[in-house]
């Protein structure tokens, strides 16, 4: 095992399911280049945060409409990141887009899972379910989950894994997210959060 890990952050505003993949990731051995220091929440009484307590893990709530614009609410996410010494953050569900400030400043730093394969069902507007409808509705046989780095552009940076999942008959909304979770999100996740935190600390 490496002496040395990279810090975690992981940024949340859900149900957090792909925060306790990574959770159990590190808990399992998946993850053994990082640690997951802290987690931050752009919802306040998001479940991620009842996730990442259970865990014993540092919880923050950073609420935009509480500061007053994005940059504030920028500026406050980053004082944390600093204060904190992180290393990568991981977008986890974390339905909120980061300015070019904001990603500049962490080039190659930010990690996103989506649920879909990119270029397919991406860009603002493609979140959540809201993609899975998408792919029913062009009815697309194939989908799956992207992980990619975090760039100005919504879902434009470079993709670092992919895995596709059968889109079945009868399938609605939530049955195909939930298979692409547990099928796709859940496994690429955890693996592209440890295949970048090793070149992190092998640099
Ligand atoms: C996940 O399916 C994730 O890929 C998606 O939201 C869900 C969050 O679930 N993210 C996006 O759509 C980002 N564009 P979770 O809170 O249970 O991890």
């Amino acid at each position: 095992m490496p002496s040395k890990k990279a810090k975690i952050a992981v940024l949340v505003s859900g149900g957090g399911t792909n925060l306790q993949a990574l959770i159990d990731a590190q808990a399992s051995g998946i993850i053994s280049s990082g640690k997951i220091e802290l987690v931050i929440s752009n919802k306040d009484g998001a479940f991620a945060l009842t996730r990442a307590k259970n865990a014993g893990i540092k919880t923050f709530t950073v609420l935009k409409k509480q500061l007053g614009s994005q940059e504030a609410f920028e500026n406050e996410i980053i004082k944390i990141l600093d204060e904190n010494g992180i290393d990568l953050i991981v977008l986890a569900g974390f339905m909120s887009i980061l300015s070019k400030k904001f990603t500049s400043h962490y080039e190659n730093r930010i990690l996103n899972v989506h649920p879909s394969l990119i270029p397919s069902f991406c860009g603002e507007g493609f979140y959540g379910l809201h993609v899975h409808e998408a792919a029913l509705k062009k009815g697309v046989k194939v989908t799956g989950a992207t992980v990619h780095f975090v760039n100005e552009i919504p879902d434009g940076g470079e993709i670092i894994m992919q895995k596709a999942v059968e889109v079945k008959d009868g399938d609605t909304p939530e049955i195909l997210q939930k298979r692409v979770m547990e099928n796709a999100e859940w496994i690429i996740l955890p693996e592209s959060t440890e295949k970048i935190c090793k070149q992190i600390i092998s640099k």
